[in-house]
């Protein structure tokens, strides 16, 4: 079929296979492009199929040669609908990891549940026996919880007073006021219980007690900060709860893995856009604002650039870790750099619907989106016939 980007509020209902082979094509080629580094060699990554994860993933089997099993809830394709992006990116990425000779498996389901818990343990067992890094990738916005049965709902909304500020359409470019309501108790709570630290510590939890740890085994959770603009609705707001307690995760597990001299990190990140942030009032526009600043900065980087940098210059230097004050890695340092925020704070005072295409990164941000979907990749014809029934190789 002739696929097309299909927009349906903030999100595109289509993706294309070629144009995510593409992108996963590219990211690779930077990893490789800056050699080897001598990483992890068996890796887990939930939430592998796109954004942080895929990057991670890409990371770790390209720079460091690592077999991968990637954990991912995607749409495979049935006749005439594509699949979600996660669905074609993974497709590629066994594709070209096994014409490396690379092992690659993924298993697509609810990350969340005791289930795919232990699908994934049974396949480390079968075939790799341990996993020396875990890479805890996930974003949704809801969470079955396995113990309870209950359907928790994250919520993005600033707490204690109303939150009103500037926020985008990328898609018209029109500037508006957006007014977010306090969170409730309640929103506070399940948004712990979706984007917090349980699963990740269950995860650890249930790998370690199936022995598929590695002495010396590494975990990841990635964070975000961010400027004070977006302070009340996001680290401040029933996200931020949720991020505070991700990041005391990373303690409880750094102390459940002393046996293995094992160790909990989180990394903050920098604003990026993908299919999460881009359903978040008010960090559309920030992001178009910071891209445009960070480019003419020349420190701009994508999510590739900052996981590879991750790799190579916090986690795999052969000496210390470098973390902050509070014990996080930080790779969002281009962005928080003082002279980079005190831009984007001027240009957030000035920036309306006339203004923002000069003082943005508008067309960036489209740009980045469309990516995300496979579209708008160069050395793609979009007018062409592509398959949708793509298989991923591990998945039958
Ligand atoms: P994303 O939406 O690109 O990726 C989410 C991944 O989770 C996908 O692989 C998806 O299939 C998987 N997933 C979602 N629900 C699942 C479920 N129930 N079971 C199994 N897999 C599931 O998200 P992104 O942006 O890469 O976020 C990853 C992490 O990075 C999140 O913790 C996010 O808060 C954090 N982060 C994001 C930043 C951004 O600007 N996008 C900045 C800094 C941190
Ligand atoms: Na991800």
């Amino acid at each position: 079929m002739i696929i097309q980007p299909r927009m349906r509020g903030f999100i595109c209902l289509t993706a294309h296979p070629d144009g995510a082979a593409q992108n996963v094509r590219e990211q690779i080629d930077y990893v490789t492009s800056n050699g080897n580094i001598d990483g992890p060699k068996k890796v887990l990554v939930i939430g592998a199929s796109t954004g942080f994860g895929l990057a991670s993933r890409i990371t770790a089997a390209f720079g460091s040669g690592a077999a991968t099993i990637g954990v991912f809830f995607e749409k495979e394709p049935s006749e005439g609908k594509t699949a979600s992006p996660g669905w074609y990116n993974t497709a590629a990425f066994e594709k070209f990891a096994h014409e490396k000779g690379l092992y690659a498996k993924s298993i697509n389901g609810d990350a969340f549940s005791d289930e795919i818990k232990q699908q994934t343990i049974d396949l480390i067992k079968k075939d790799l026996g341990q996993v020396d890094q875990i890479i805890y990738s996930l974003a949704s916005p809801v969470r079955l919880h396995p113990k309870t049965g209950i359907l928790h709902r994250s919520a993005l909304k600033p707490i204690g007073q109303t939150y009103t500020n500037k926020t985008v359409d990328f898609h018209t470019g029109k500037v508006s006021e957006v007014s977010i309501a306090p969170a409730e108790q309640e929103d506070i709570d399940n948004t712990v219980v979706v984007m917090g630290g349980e699963d990740w510590e269950m995860w650890i939890d249930a790998l370690q007690a199936a022995g598929v740890l590695a002495e010396g085994v590494t975990t990841i959770a990635y964070s975000y900060i961010g400027p004070e603009v977006t302070e009340a609705v996001y680290r401040k707001g029933t996200i931020g709860r949720a991020k505070d307690n991700l990041e005391a995760s990373a303690f409880t597990i750094t102390d459940k893995l002393k046996p293995l001299n094992g160790k909990g990190y989180v990394s903050v990140n920098k604003a990026l856009v993908t299919q999460a942030s881009s359903a978040i009032p008010v960090i559309p526009l920030y992001i178009s604002l910071l891209f445009k600043v960070m480019k003419d900065a020349g420190t701009h980087e994508g999510t590739i650039e900052q996981i590879d940098r991750l790799y190579r210059e916090r986690l795999y230097t052969g000496g210390e870790v470098p973390v902050d004050e509070k014990g996080r890695i930080r790779i969002d340092d281009y962005e928080m750099d003082p002279a980079i925020q005190a831009k984007v704070a001027e240009l957030w005072q000035k920036a309306d619907t006339e203004t923002l295409p000069e003082l943005g990164d508008l067309k960036g941000y489209s740009h980045e989106f469309h990516k995300l979907f496979g579209f708008e990749m160069g050395g793609v014809d979009y007018d062409k016939e592509a398959n949708e029934m793509v298989a991923i190789e591990s998945i039958k």
